[in-house]
């Protein structure tokens, strides 16, 4: 395994392997990796002949600059971890290398980015796109994977690369947990011993909602599902039943329209989200 961290270098490996018909596979993280992101690179490894990943902490996609200072920075680990997994390149720059000039760039996601975290974290989408449309130019994959966990991200990417036409294949990845039930991600590390124990009831609440979906009305889902996570120490900012492919929030059951519940809430200070599929 490599680590190259500038565009050029990175540029040149990947030309010579391509044009000895290498198929490429690539998995874009902002670093601090757990076994969500290691599960990405492994379907990665098993499916291309080589896999790159990208480890950026990407600034223009926070809209808090404490959420950014604080952001885990841990680069050595990281590529221990991935050394392990049969990763061949790592692509690690610098912000200067990334953005030599401001981002100029405004895409319109239109509704897709206008509900849940797009309506809570504005310009976060936008930050998102940028950066994942010049990963993409840069490293030229063949195969890209994005977790489920960030659902809506995911639809943005969807998005992305059918609006810019860009080659390349999305590979969603089903949410990888903690036995306890708790999606994967870098913030749970942010959550103290106390919050820990208790954050597996994000999840609870999604399957309550999946057993409850069809059988009681939307609103009283989501009042049953605000209610059950306030009283066990939850601050919610929002809980969405939507349609799966516009993100649409829906008002009522219905069979014809592949939904997903969402949930984004605070465990003190730690924002967390995750989502499940509604199966009628
Ligand atoms: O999901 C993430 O870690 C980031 O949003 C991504 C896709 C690497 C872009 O910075």
């Amino acid at each position: 395994m490599i680590t190259f961290h500038t565009i050029d270098d990175t540029r040149c490996w990947i030309k010579d392997r391509r044009q000895a018909g290498m198929k490429l596979g690539f998995v874009p993280t902002m670093g601090a990796l757990h076994e969500g992101h290691l599960d990405l690179v492994r379907r990665s490894v098993a499916g291309n002949s080589l896999t790159a990943v990208s480890i950026f902490v990407n600034p223009i996609q926070f809209n808090n600059p404490d959420d950014l200072g604080k952001y885990p920075r841990t680069l050595e680990k990281d590529e221990r971890l991935l050394d392990q997994t049969g990763c061949d390149l790592v692509f690690a720059p610098s912000v200067e290398e990334m953005y030599p000039s401001p981002a100029r760039e405004k895409y319109d996601f239109g509704e897709l980015e206008k509900v849940m975290e797009g309506a809570s974290r504005p310009g976060h989408f936008n930050g998102v796109a940028v950066v994942v449309k010049k990963l993409f130019d840069i490293i030229t994959p063949n195969r890209a994977y994005f977790g489920e966990k960030d659902y809506q991200q995911l639809r943005i990417i969807q998005t992305l690369v059918e609006m810019e036409r860009i080659p390349v294949e999305i590979i969603p990845v089903p949410t990888i947990r903690e036995p306890d039930g708790l999606a994967m991600s870098s913030r749970n590390r942010h959550l103290t011993k106390g919050e820990r124990t208790i954050a597996h009831e994000i999840y609870q609440v999604l399957l309550e909602i999946r057993r409850n979906a069809g059988k009681i009305s939307i609103a009283k889902v989501k009042e049953q599902a605000v209610s059950r996570l306030e009283k066990g120490g939850f601050i919610c900012d929002y809980i969405e039943i939507a349609s799966a492919a516009s993100l649409r929030p829906l008002e009522s059951w219905d069979e014809k329209v592949p939904a997903r519940a969402f949930v984004a809430c605070y465990l003190g200070n730690v924002r967390l989200i995750d989502n499940l599929e509604i199966i009628l």
